[in-house]
């Protein structure tokens, strides 16, 4: 696991992921706004090789906040590539909007305003979808796996943030402020994932956790 701070990981962010202008703006704003959660850049920048890596062409996204993981996956795209992201909270789609709209590949992305639990049934042509990335409320990984499962094709990609509840999971006790529900979901998520007869995957020990995994049925 790198610390936030760690030279090594400064390291890594300047060889491999430097954010540009747009990037760097959003979380700026985001900084400001109170709520800086989106993906590091390490983890853009490896969604961007698994999405090279499995020749990935349309991603499903649960959870846009200001826009900058969808920015991140759509620049990997290739052409003709497309990207659907759904949030929820009106402050996060007006950032998300002024981002998608002066990002150059901004046309790659279509952003559905509403909860993900009523978004997710008004899909069509979900089957077309050959990845989804997980960044929602943690409570509700679970009703998106059972989604993935009834929706997504075989051999789909399916990854997850934060599914090491910020470095929490598996500790257990009230000093780390998990609620119990939370991280009992959380646990069975990963249990889920992490069932090789259904699925071929891994946890990638970020700060936060992300599941990376291939759908086998
Ligand atoms: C961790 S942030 C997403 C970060 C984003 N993926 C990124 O890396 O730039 C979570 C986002 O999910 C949204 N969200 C939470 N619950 C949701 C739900 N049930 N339906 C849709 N969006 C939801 C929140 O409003 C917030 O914008």
């Amino acid at each position: 696991m790198t610390r936030d701070d760690s030279p090594s990981l400064d390291y890594i962010r300047s060889l491999y992921a430097p954010q540009d202008a747009l990037l760097t703006h959003i979380a700026q704003q985001l900084q400001a706004m109170g709520v800086p959660m989106q993906v590091e850049p390490e983890v853009g920048r490896l969604l961007q090789v698994l999405i090279r890596l499995r020749g990935v062409k349309r991603i499903l996204e649960v959870g846009t906040l200001g826009g900058s993981s969808a920015i991140w996956m759509a620049r990997a795209l290739p052409e003709g590539g497309t990207l659907v992201t759904i949030n929820k909270d009106a402050p996060h789609i007006a950032l998300a909007k002024e981002s998608f709209a002066a990002c150059e590949v901004g046309h790659r992305i279509t952003m559905l305003e509403g909860d993900a639990h009523h978004m997710l049934p008004t899909l069509a042509d979900a089957e077309a979808f050959d990845m989804m990335f997980i960044d929602a409320d943690k409570i509700s990984y679970n009703d998106y796996l059972d989604w993935a499962e009834a929706h997504l094709p075989k051999g789909a990609l399916i990854v997850a943030d934060n599914t090491l509840l910020g470095g929490k999971l598996p500790l257990d006790g009230p000093q780390y402020r998990i609620a119990p529900t939370t991280r009992a979901n959380m646990l069975r998520f990963n249990e889920r994932l992490a069932d090789r007869a259904r699925y071929d995957g891994t946890m990638v020990p970020t700060q936060s956790g992300l599941s990376i995994a291939i759908k086998l049925f």
